[in-house]
């Protein structure tokens, strides 16, 4: 059994050595993973390309996976965060795969969703799963999970756990990941925010919270609530998203 977390947070735009303090005073000291928002150091609404430029790190020389080292390293876990990436004069929406050792790997969400699509550039790799010894972890960030594609490459790639650090808007996701897990038989960590952002001249977004874990058979197993910065926790078995026969003649990937 291993012990997964989310972690609720309500970042302040552009207070990204704030931010990271408050995540760091609520990150839990006793779970294996542990999954943070999408941009949870950034905010999520840039206003324009200065902005983008001045908060987004290029990941080989960077505060926050610096930061997130020695949060891994202090608490023995394996972090998979939403951060704004520069990289090559292109800005990508990125989740970073780290752990006690540093980072492991960086997926760039493929669809990014309304005005991401004026700054940043989609990921052109596929969905991500990474080998992490005890389970193997894919990765999908935010309205991915609109595409049931991108859920069932991951399964195919013999992901346990889908980790999916959010910012989500509209009220569908969190249903929605039931049916993922059902589909794919995955466990699936959702992370995330809540709280409004109100940045002038832009529409005023309000986040729906509820982050939540789904067992491999599509049950709930914890939900958090819809305002609070707050972390959840379930205790599973990622082997059990290995069986992918719902019985003997129906084989989920077959
Ligand atoms: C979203 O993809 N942040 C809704």
């Amino acid at each position: 059994m291993i012990k997964v977390a989310a972690v609720q947070t309500n970042p302040i735009f552009g207070e990204i050595e704030n931010n990271l303090e408050k995540i760091k005073n609520i990150f839990p000291d006793s779970a294996d993973l542990v999954v943070l928002p999408e941009f949870c150091t950034t905010g999520y609404q840039f206003k324009n390309l200065d902005e983008v430029e001045k908060y987004s790190e290029d990941f080989s020389d960077s505060f926050s996976v610096d930061f997130f080292t020695s949060l891994a390293r202090e608490n023995n876990s394996v972090i998979v965060a939403g951060l704004s990436e520069k990289s090559k004069g292109k800005f990508y929406n990125s989740a970073v795969v780290i752990s006690p050792e540093g980072l492991l790997k960086t997926y760039r969400k493929i669809n990014l969703f309304y005005r991401e699509n004026l700054f940043f550039s989609s990921g052109e790799n596929e969905p991500l799963v990474v080998d992490i010894v005890f389970c193997k972890i894919g990765v999908m960030i935010c309205f991915d999970w609109i595409f049931p594609n991108v859920a069932r490459s991951l399964a195919i790639k013999d992901a346990d756990i889908i980790a999916h650090p959010a910012n989500l808007v509209l009220p569908f996701c969190q249903d929605a990941m039931l049916t993922r897990s059902i589909e794919n038989r995955v466990f699936t960590v959702t992370s995330n925010r809540v709280g409004r952002e109100n940045r002038d001249g832009i529409d005023n977004l309000i986040f729906t919270g509820k982050s939540q874990i789904t067992s491999f058979k599509g049950e709930r197993l914890i939900s958090a609530s819809s305002k609070n910065e707050e972390v959840i926790f379930a205790n599973i078995e990622p082997k059990e998203a290995r069986n992918k026969n719902i019985n003997e003649f129906n084989k989920l990937l077959k």
